[in-house]
């Protein structure tokens, strides 16, 4: 048996570039009926080197056209992450023909201090008049100068609705620091957030600032992520969040939110190793208030030793935020985009499944587990242990589900197939601590070749990882642990694109 890299490893329905080394998602703005997606791009290399822009469009957030590099590193450095908007009222001028709309981009520029292993990062700016296809620099970059702070960049900007400006969060070493601006050229450093707050264990990067409606109430509060990498909660890179209040100038933690936090951190929008450098779109808030965002699926850990050629690195699907409020605070629920749904053909479903032993769900051929979107809830959950598994008749196998002793959901890829590329990938099993108390288990699976993407309880809890198996991981079975269970509902969709 022998498979192509294209056949085996190329998602089904995540995007990657067609070639070349990819990471961070940049740029994402929704305008004209297109959702954009640039990402930090090195298209002479598998691996990460000088960055660029590269450009996607889509008009659902699944299915993506890959354009041409949209931005080029310039002689103020190579061009890191950052965030673009759609400047309607044409606030920075930038617009030339009489009504256009500017789509205006912030970035770093990063450029290497000759001899040293030190880099200058500043920020600039650069403007496109046609839809975000093409992008001109701005005239007098850097908007803003820095000499020095070492890791200073990720510029997001969001439109304030209350107070009609701009406003930009940007990560400077381990902290965020808050600007405004009325015309996104000239900008002033309000405050600074994060001395003693969340995790420290790396530096800090690729902030998002945002408001959300608390679901059922009349009530908003202003999410904060900030990346953080190495410090995640199962090692490496992975993103946290802060739920609080923006008066304009500063953010500060809700006070109920913080004592959670100090208690125990698990406020993070992804426990797999498999989610960094998110951030919402920009223009693209749903009528319910609720945002978009989506992740790079990988993690600085081994991202550029994965068993891939010719691409390297995927984005997760697009996921809606939104913010809700219970017993136990402030939480974010996050779960997939529903215009993934439109992709459903072929379901499998079965209700009240007695499992005991290993009980096969799916077996090879039924339907293709690798582009599939799965649904399952469990009753009455017992003191024992939830194990799905996901197999090859190589003995290839990815385990995944949930504790009910320890409380934690879990995702062990040991055996998934090719893991020596790198100790950090296969060296632990990933937990995530189960925040809600319901005595029912409900979830949502998104399946790729190479991808898992688990939404527990409505969102509370999601853990994405990748994995590399020898041959497809077609067989679905689910296993109890000392007693057998009630699987009461599961539901396959295979997803057809
Ligand atoms: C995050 C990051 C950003 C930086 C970019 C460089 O993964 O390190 O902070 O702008 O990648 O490619």
């Amino acid at each position: 048996l022998s498979y192509s890299e294209e056949e085996l490893y190329r998602p089904n329905f995540h995007f990657t570039p067609k070639k070349a080394w990819m990471n961070d998602p940049n740029g994402m703005f929704f305008y004209n009926g297109y959702y954009h997606l640039y990402f930090q791009y090195h298209p002479e290399s598998n691996v990460w080197g000088p960055m660029h822009w590269g450009h996607a469009i889509s008009t659902d957030m699944i299915t993506w056209t890959e354009l041409p590099i949209a931005i080029y590193p310039d002689e103020l450095g190579t061009i890191f992450s950052g965030s673009a908007v759609v400047d309607i009222s044409n606030s920075s001028g930038f617009g030339e023909v009489s009504n256009a709309i500017p789509i205006v981009a912030m970035y770093t520029s990063s450029k290497q201090l000759e001899g040293t292993d030190n880099w200058k990062q500043t920020q600039s700016i650069a403007y496109s008049n046609d839809e975000g296809r093409t992008f001109t620099k701005y005239e007098n970059n850097p908007a803003i100068d820095n000499n020095e702070i070492k890791d200073f960049r990720d510029p997001k900007v969001t439109w304030d609705e209350e107070r009609e400006k701009w406003v930009m969060v940007l990560a400077a070493g381990d902290r965020i620091m808050f600007y405004d601006s009325k015309d996104l050229k000239k900008w002033n450093l309000l405050s600074d957030f994060g001395q003693g707050i969340g995790g420290h264990g790396g530096v800090w990067e690729c902030p998002d600032l945002f408001k959300l409606p608390v679901l059922g109430t009349e009530e908003s509060k202003w999410v904060l992520f900030v990346s953080i990498n190495p410090g995640g909660p199962n090692g490496g890179s992975a993103t946290q969040y802060f739920i609080g209040d923006f008066d304009g100038t500063t953010f500060t933690m809700d006070k109920d939110f913080e004592t959670a936090l100090n208690k125990e951190h698990n406020y993070w929008i992804d426990f797999g190793r498999d989610n960094y450098a998110g951030v919402s779109w920009s223009n693209a808030t749903r009528r319910d208030g609720s945002k978009l965002m989506l992740g790079w699926m990988s993690n600085w850990d081994y991202a550029q030793v994965v068993p891939t050629e010719t691409w390297r690195s995927a984005m997760t699907i697009a996921r809606k935020v939104q913010l809700q409020k219970n017993n136990n605070g402030y939480r974010l629920l996050i779960n997939p985009v529903e215009e993934l749904t439109n992709y459903r053909s072929t379901k499998y479903k079965k209700e009240n499944i007695v499992i005991k032993e290993d009980t096969k769900i799916i077996d090879s051929g039924a339907i293709d587990l690798a582009s599939a979107e799965i649904q399952f809830n469990i009753p009455n959950l017992k003191e024992t242990i939830y194990t799905f598994k996901l197999s090859n008749k190589l003995g290839d196998e990815l385990l995944f589900g949930y504790d009910n002793i320890k409380k934690k959901f879990f995702i062990n890829r040991k055996n998934s197939g090719k893991t020596s590329f790198s100790e950090k990938f296969a060296n632990k099993i990933s937990t995530a601590s189960r925040t809600s108390t319901n005595k029912n288990l409900s979830g949502t699976i998104i399946l790729d070749k190479t991808s898992i993407e688990l939404f527990f309880d409505n969102g509370e809890t999601v853990m994405t990882e990748i994995f590399f198996p020898n041959s497809p991981l077609d067989k679905l079975s689910i296993e109890p642990k000392d007693q057998e269970f009630i699987l009461g509902k599961i539901e396959i969709n295979k997803l057809n694109f």
